[in-house]
């Protein structure tokens, strides 16, 4: 069966597009058959994975929302993984947060029609930073989901309302999703208050904390602003970075199966 994984969380900058996209370069060179879909008007994973953007092919991520729409195609990218975009700023999919609320299914519902799914061992979906129509729809067709979080300032303060959110999916519209967790991205393990922060979040949700953590890693922001693997980068720092990535990858896929 299909895994399809979301990166979510509404707070922004917190590491979704980060994650998600060294998460399909590393299923790409693994051999598996993996789908990108990009699901932020943004375009940030868009951008990086194909290389070319304003030179999109086939099915903009926008058209998931329309009614009975299964002519789907999606791009594919030079290292081979496919992808159904965005560009940057796309009117018609910044709208669908106005559209009534049952929008949200047919994402899901004209992915399954058209039948690509089948195509795919993996499917990654990035999420916009906003609880909106367009996170509930990744939700709503996804397996699982993983939340990046960061331990800084006040960025835990909106984990609450994403769990209500998971929580409100999985009761209403897909009892198949899984929340594989969150995983603390960003940390800096001198600061105290980044550990204090840490160690308050296992302890409130110990079964909902990624073991595995990632530091602020120059490296990793080199290779996303790149669109390249970080374990491509031939430096100390960038294994440093692969480690950290690579550990998250490793036990995502342990409880995705
Ligand atoms: N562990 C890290 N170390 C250093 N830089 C990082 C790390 N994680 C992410 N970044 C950088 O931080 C910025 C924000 O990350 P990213 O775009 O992945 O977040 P996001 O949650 O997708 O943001 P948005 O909500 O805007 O889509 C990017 O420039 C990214 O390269
Ligand atoms: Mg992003």
């Amino acid at each position: 069966m299909t895994k399809i994984i979301s990166f979510a969380n509404q707070k922004g900058g917190v590491g979704k597009s980060t994650i998600c996209l060294q998460t399909v370069f590393h299923l790409q060179e693994a051999g598996f058959r993996v789908l990108a879909i990009d699901l932020d008007p943004q375009g940030n994973t868009s951008s990086r994975l194909s290389q070319q953007e304003g030179e999109y092919t086939g099915t903009p991520s926008a058209f998931l929302f329309r009614e009975d729409y299964t002519d789907i195609r999606p791009m594919r990218c030079a290292r081979g993984m496919d992808l159904i975009w965005t560009e940057k700023n796309d009117p018609e999919l910044s709208e669908i947060e106005s559209m009534p609320l049952n929008c949200v299914l047919n994402p899901i519902n004209n992915l399954k029609a058209s039948g690509i799914l089948e195509h795919y061992d993996y499917v990654a979906v990035d999420c916009p930073p906003s609880l909106g129509r367009k996170l509930v729809a990744a939700l709503t067709m996804s397996t699982h989901v993983i939340c990046p979080v960061q331990v800084s300032g006040f960025a835990l303060d909106g984990v609450e309302g994403l769990l209500n959110t998971i929580i409100n999916v999985q009761e209403e519209l897909n009892p198949d999703l899984e929340n594989t967790g969150m995983v603390i991205n960003n940390l800096n393990r001198n600061f105290p208050s980044h550990l204090r922060a840490c160690e308050q979040l296992r302890e409130a949700v110990p079964d909902l904390v990624y073991t595995a953590e990632i530091g602020l890693r120059g490296k990793l922001d080199e290779a996303n602003n790149l669109g390249v693997p970080v374990w491509s980068i031939k430096t100390t720092s960038a294994r440093d970075a692969a480690k950290d990535i690579r550990a998250v990858i490793n036990e995502l896929m342990e409880k995705v199966g």
